[in-house]
């Protein structure tokens, strides 16, 4: 018999962008509704570079969730820190100690929005503060492209292994890495047999979708993100690794907002807006593989585990009954277009 209605320990959400001022109270909610947690990134202008600015940034998102009227409680940010060239090892052990931020972001420099402040030579400019990291035990989460603008913009994480990621964790071997948003075989391949403490997080376009979709009939700017969609190898290989026993794999939506305007534009801008829908557009592309059951190690259980944190208590219920994604949802003044906008998908949280 089909499966009609679906359980789960509360998930947390890995990787999501929140923004700030009007942008974050518009959109605070709808994460806060389907997770119990969010690990928030730090790519704000100016950048959220030291422990003073994120227990800022962290005071304005409680703000926000008591605006949008979120039970107080229910939801927990995660603050990180954007590594810079000038991030000093004192602000690890303040980090560290401050006890609201789960890891420092390594957003190579140009590699995606608000980047210009990243780093440009991580073991060159980095090296002491990576060994507090490594030493304390605060995660690194890794934008894994190399950003050489004669790179193939499709092979950026490939090579980003090699020439970062296995440089950097044979320095620092016992340093807990995040491969955030993997989207490629070759990443699936790494992190599934690498030794030592490394991860992925996984976003739901990446399970869901390969380059194809892009151009599907004309450009199509809401399925542009970074690191954009990849082939269908690739696809499959991340569908593969989401689904397995591996306890590597976890729920990062890298939900990123950009206004309607900025997206549908002559150079747009990169991210897919999947907060309001994240756990309905996970269960689709975990019941096409007929692998609903692995959800809620996907969503609730890895991600914890790995950061050692405790697992949620509550549950969420997923039913199936079709759910038409919004056209568009309100962003202050503006509007998102939400991934996967007017299409019906099977699962819909109750
Ligand atoms: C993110 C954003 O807009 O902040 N965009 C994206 O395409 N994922 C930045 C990022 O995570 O790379
Ligand atoms: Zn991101």
């Amino acid at each position: 018999m089909m499966q009609t209605t679906l359980t789960l320990t509360r998930p947390d959400d890995w990787h999501i962008h929140l923004r700030d001022g009007d942008a974050l109270r518009a959109i605070v909610g709808h994460t806060a509704k389907q997770f119990d947690r969010a690990v928030v990134m730090p790519n704000l202008k100016p950048p959220v570079t030291t422990v003073a600015l994120a227990q800022a940034y962290r005071s304005r998102i409680e703000l926000a969730l008591r605006a949008a009227n979120v039970p107080l409680g229910s939801f927990t940010p995660l603050m990180t820190l954007y590594l810079t060239d000038q991030t000093a090892p004192d602000e690890i052990i303040r980090a560290q100690e401050s006890g609201i931020i789960i890891g420092l972001k390594l957003y190579p420099a140009g590699a995606t929005t608000n980047s210009d402040a990243g780093v440009t030579d991580l073991l060159g400019k980095c090296a002491k503060v990576l060994e507090v990291m490594q030493r304390v035990g605060m995660p690194l989460l890794v934008h894994g492209e190399v950003t050489d603008p004669e790179v193939d913009v499709f092979d950026r994480e490939a090579l980003f292994i090699d020439r970062v990621m296995m440089p950097l964790r044979r320095a620092f071997p016992t340093l807990k890495v995040v491969f955030e948003h993997l989207t490629t075989k070759e990443g699936v391949d790494y992190v599934r047999d690498a030794e030592g403490p490394i991860a992925a997080t996984i976003t739901a376009q990446h399970l869901l979708y390969n380059r194809n979709e892009i151009f599907k009939g004309g450009l199509r700017p809401h399925f542009y993100c970074l690191p954009i969609l990849k082939r269908e190898v690739h696809r499959l290989a991340l569908l593969e690794a989401a689904t397995s026993q591996s306890p590597r794999f976890f729920l990062g939506s890298d939900s990123a907002p950009h206004i309607k305007g900025l997206k549908e534009n002559a150079c747009g801008c990169a991210g897919c807006y999947t907060a309001v829908h994240a756990l309905e557009l996970y269960a689709t592309a975990f019941d096409r593989a007929n692998k609903i059951e692995q959800l809620e190690a996907f969503a609730s259980f890895r991600g914890p585990d790995f950061y050692g944190l405790p697992r949620n208590r509550g549950t969420v219920t997923l039913v199936r009954e079709p759910y038409t994604v919004p056209l568009e949802v309100p962003y202050g003044d503006e509007t998102l277009v939400p991934l996967a906008a007017g299409e019906t998908l099977p699962w819909r949280m109750r």
